[in-house]
């Protein structure tokens, strides 16, 4: 795209599109503040051991516990014997790590670890937040309709539990009712702070866990006051609504992933989103002893945290612990897109997830006085504006390194200037609301907002404001300003169009989406997967008010991974309830190799921006999530708990951080255990590095899901001045779960051509395996 000298450059903070912006709590190095860590205490009953079966070692449930409020007793015994302040006690951990949460000084700390019990200390961490219309989208349709569909009679996820850690939830809202839900399953052990007239056979359970959370002893029970985790629960596991829409935009019948599963809600965040990370840690614990078989985290890292290595990620460590237990954990993979190396929660045990747009848009027209005509979005539609050709204007312009900018539409405007007029201003998504009255109090007619960044697309931004406008790209923003510069008499109106569907080139990767590679996992490609996750649709609580009417709104519009992030857990749902006995890793494998990589064009998935070309890699991951593909993958790449342990190790960590890891299990001695390097771990995509003329061999072990007797040829691609041979390239099973290892051999033999990219495919009469495969080139 070609930057010319009127093109408006303007620069703000991506912060819009994450819906839920918060003021930042205040850093703070003081050495004297108190903090939430978490400390580790040495298990004495175990010994050192090799991982040699995962699920001896691993598996918490096999393990004698302690009483927790014995536990609870010792814990606080030894911090008093330091620190005498009890009130200082936040929580006990037992199943996801060994230890307990306090405040604590960094001085006092520092004290802590002269003990002999002391084990190890998290730093403090904090969190923060990060449809009417998917399901249909993604291929789910009612099983009347589609019988052989992911949907079908038997299966809308009953019986397994999706665990949502977030900002709570609304009880009363219809997502969450459960005519005809069966009760939970009798390993349920959950809890529902609500009491039963709240809590159902949806919403089987409801826990506040905020005690780190400084000054939020006050709302109970876990009632949402902020509308992420509601939003999110019902995308996940929200019952069939009838008549769902907001705004009467994208009105429908309103459902999650899987309809018919349940929710088991932990609230850990405030009502301003933002989360502790002992609380996280808590939540996770509790959904590994409640018997939770789905973990959905639209949660990511916040800026304020310390400590950067992996095994001090909360997030991590809890869902490894999570994952050896057999729980499929899927998390946001972060807004900080389209820059490269902006991941979040890019572990190669969680199912990271990228947003994807959808193919519906809030359509509205603009056409200029000489007749050119641009397509803008607008979520919130007038129904009876004004039509005709109206006075085009801006506010002005300002020069700036030889860029011109438009003025801000803030703050009071001038009744003279702008009265009966549309005006071209700059987007910002702040204070919509007030932007709204001011263009009112001014007699304006309408407003054309410009997005401020050419890898800006229309389904990128979805703010709401109730004044007729319409969003434009930042290129036809430039060609309304050059017109309103050539032209004595400027004029435009709109066309309100409502909601459209099979939008061209749907999906594409949306810009905000953040981007590998990873950096504590550069041989494991991430993000895993993408989801809708722009303009979506979900259940809020009566607080969201439709401004056009004063009413209360039941559905509303948000955007973000933490949208993306709910659609993979109720995917992740149906998968478990119709192969109960797959492990974390053969549900990911499924949801992985199945994905789409074209969009409704049939052309590859693009990213959202104007900008053409297919989306990287780094973005896209494996592609657009297909679930009714991913229940019949045909082959799956497994991997075992003590493999990831072996990884871990292979990462050269110290015992004592690995420790950390897998505590409560026993520690590990790494020097006993085989190691796996990144890009040998059995995972479902391929990232390598190469030399020139150096040869790499990834080895994978496939295992026969589908039909026993099956074979499978393989049809690899990568770029020209690479090699790339598959060992054997014909697959013969003839059991079901029988398990069979290949080898690819990579060289960089001459001048290679890009893009690096390429796939691996195994393909039998029913089934496409298709895994990704990302290159680096090392000079
Ligand atoms: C959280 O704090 C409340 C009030 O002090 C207490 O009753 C509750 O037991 C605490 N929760 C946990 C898990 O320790
Ligand atoms: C853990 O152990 C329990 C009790 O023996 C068993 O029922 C369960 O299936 C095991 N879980 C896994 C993931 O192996
Ligand atoms: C408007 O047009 C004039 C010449 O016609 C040019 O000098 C000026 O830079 C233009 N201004 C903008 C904002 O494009
Ligand atoms: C400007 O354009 C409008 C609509 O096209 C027209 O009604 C009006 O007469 C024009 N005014 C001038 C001064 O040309
Ligand atoms: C529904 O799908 C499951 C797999 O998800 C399959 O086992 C079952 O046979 C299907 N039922 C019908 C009625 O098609
Ligand atoms: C590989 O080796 C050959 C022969 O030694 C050499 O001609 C070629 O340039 C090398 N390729 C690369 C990519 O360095």
């Amino acid at each position: 795209m070609e930057f010319s000298k009127n093109q408006l450059l303007l620069f703000f903070a991506f912060t819009v599109l994450v819906l839920s912006q918060v003021s930042g709590a205040t850093r703070d190095n003081d050495k004297d503040q108190l903090k939430t860590h978490i400390v580790l205490v040495h298990d004495t009953i175990n010994h050192v051991m090799p991982a040699t079966s995962d699920h001896k070692i691993y598996n918490i449930t096999n393990k004698v516990k302690h009483k927790l409020q014995h536990l609870s007793d010792l814990y606080v015994s030894l911090l008093s014997a330091v620190i005498p302040d009890r009130s200082r006690f936040i929580y006990t951990y037992k199943s996801v790590i060994n230890g307990f949460a306090a405040q604590l000084t960094t001085q006092e700390l520092e004290e802590l670890s002269k003990q002999e019990w002391f084990a190890g200390a998290l730093p403090p961490k904090k969190y923060k937040i990060t449809t009417t219309h998917t399901p249909a989208f993604l291929g789910l349709r009612p099983p009347s309709i589609d019988p052989q569909g992911a949907w079908n009679t038997t299966n809308l996820g009953e019986g397994i539990i999706i665990g949502v850690i977030d900002t709570g939830i609304t009880p009363d809202h219809p997502s969450f009712r459960d005519d005809h839900l069966p009760a939970p399953p009798t390993k349920w052990r959950g809890h529902c702070d609500f009491g039963p007239s709240l809590c159902n056979n949806k919403l089987i359970g409801a826990r506040r866990v905020l005690n780190a959370t400084q000054g939020e002893h006050i709302h109970y029970p876990p009632t949402d006051k902020h509308g992420h985790g509601t939003h999110v629960a019902s995308t996940a596991a929200g019952a069939f609504v009838k008549g769902s829409g907001a705004y009467s935009s994208a009105v429908g019948m309103a459902s999650g992933m899987a309809p018919r599963a349940h929710l088991a809600i932990y609230q850990v965040c405030n009502e301003n989103g933002y989360c502790d990370g002992a609380d996280v840690l808590k939540a996770i614990e509790y959904a590994v002893d409640d018997g939770v078989d789905v973990l959905s985290l639209s949660l990511g890292l916040s800026e304020d945290s310390d400590g950067h290595h992996v095994y001090e990620d909360h997030i991590a460590v809890g869902a490894l612990k999570a994952t050896l237990n057999g729980l499929v954990v899927s998390c946001a993979a972060g807004n900080d897109g389209p820059g490269f190396g902006t991941l979040n929660n890019d572990i190669p045990w969680i199912l990271t997830v990228g947003a994807s747009t959808t193919d519906r848009r809030e359509l509205v027209v603009v056409e200029l006085g000489d007749g050119t005509k641009f397509d803008g979005k607008a979520l919130l539609q007038p129904k009876n504006w004004a039509k005709g050709m109206f006075p085009l204007t801006h506010l002005g312009v300002k020069e700036f390194n030889g860029y011109t900018n438009l003025r801000q539409c803030t703050g009071k405007m001038d009744r003279r200037k702008v009265s009966g007029k549309i005006l071209l201003c700059p987007f910002d998504g702040e204070d919509p609301i007030q932007k709204a009255q001011n263009m009112r109090a001014a007699g304006v007619h309408g407003v054309i907002f410009v997005l401020f960044l050419s890898s800006l697309g229309l389904d990128d931004v979805s703010v709401e404001y109730d004044f007729p406008y319409a969003e434009v790209l930042l290129t036809d923003g430039t060609k309304i300003l050059n017109y309103i510069n050539s032209s004595k008499n400027a004029t435009a109106t709109f066309s309100f169009r409502g909601t459209v569907l099979n939008k061209p080139h749907s999906p594409s990767l949306a810009a905000f989406s953040s981007r590998g590679p990873s950096l504590p996992f550069p041989g494991i490609l991430k993000p895993d997967i993408v989801g809708p996750g722009s303009s979506i649709l979900g259940a809020v609580p009566p607080t969201y008010i439709d401004r056009t009417n004063r009413k209360s709104l039941l559905f509303d519009f948000m955007s973000g991974t933490s949208m993306a992030t709910p659609h993979l857990s109720g995917i992740a749902a149906l998968i478990k309830k119709a192969h109960p006995k797959w492990s974390p890793a053969a549900i990911k494998s499924a949801i992985m190799t199945t994905a789409r990589i074209v969009d409704n064009n049939g052309e590859l998935i693009t990213d959202s921006s104007p900008i053409p070309g297919p989306a990287d890699l780094n973005g896209i991951g494996a592609g657009q999530v297909d679930p009714t593909r991913a229940i019949d993958p045909g082959l799956v790449y497994d991997i075992k708990g003590n493999e990831y342990i072996s990884l871990i190790c292979g990462m050269g960590l110290t015992d004592s951080q690995i420790g950390i890891f897998i505590s409560p299990s026993p520690p590990v001695a790494c020097s006993k255990v085989a190691k796996i390097s990144q890009e040998q771990l059995n995972y479902p995509s391929i990232t390598i590095s190469l030399k020139p003329n150096s040869t790499v061999v990834v080895t994978r072990t496939v295992t026969n899901v589908g039909i026993a007797a099956s074979t499978y040829i393989a049809k690899i691609n990568v770029p020209k001045g690479i090699s790339a041979i598959v060992k054997p390239a014909v697959l013969r099973f003839n059991a079901k779960y029988e398990k069979i290892s290949y080898t690819v051999t990579f060289k960089w033999t001459g001048v290679v051509i890009y893009p690096l990219r390429g796939q691996l495919v195994w393909l039998s009469r029913k089934n496409v395996v298709r895994s990704p495969i990302s290159l680096v080139l090392l000079n």
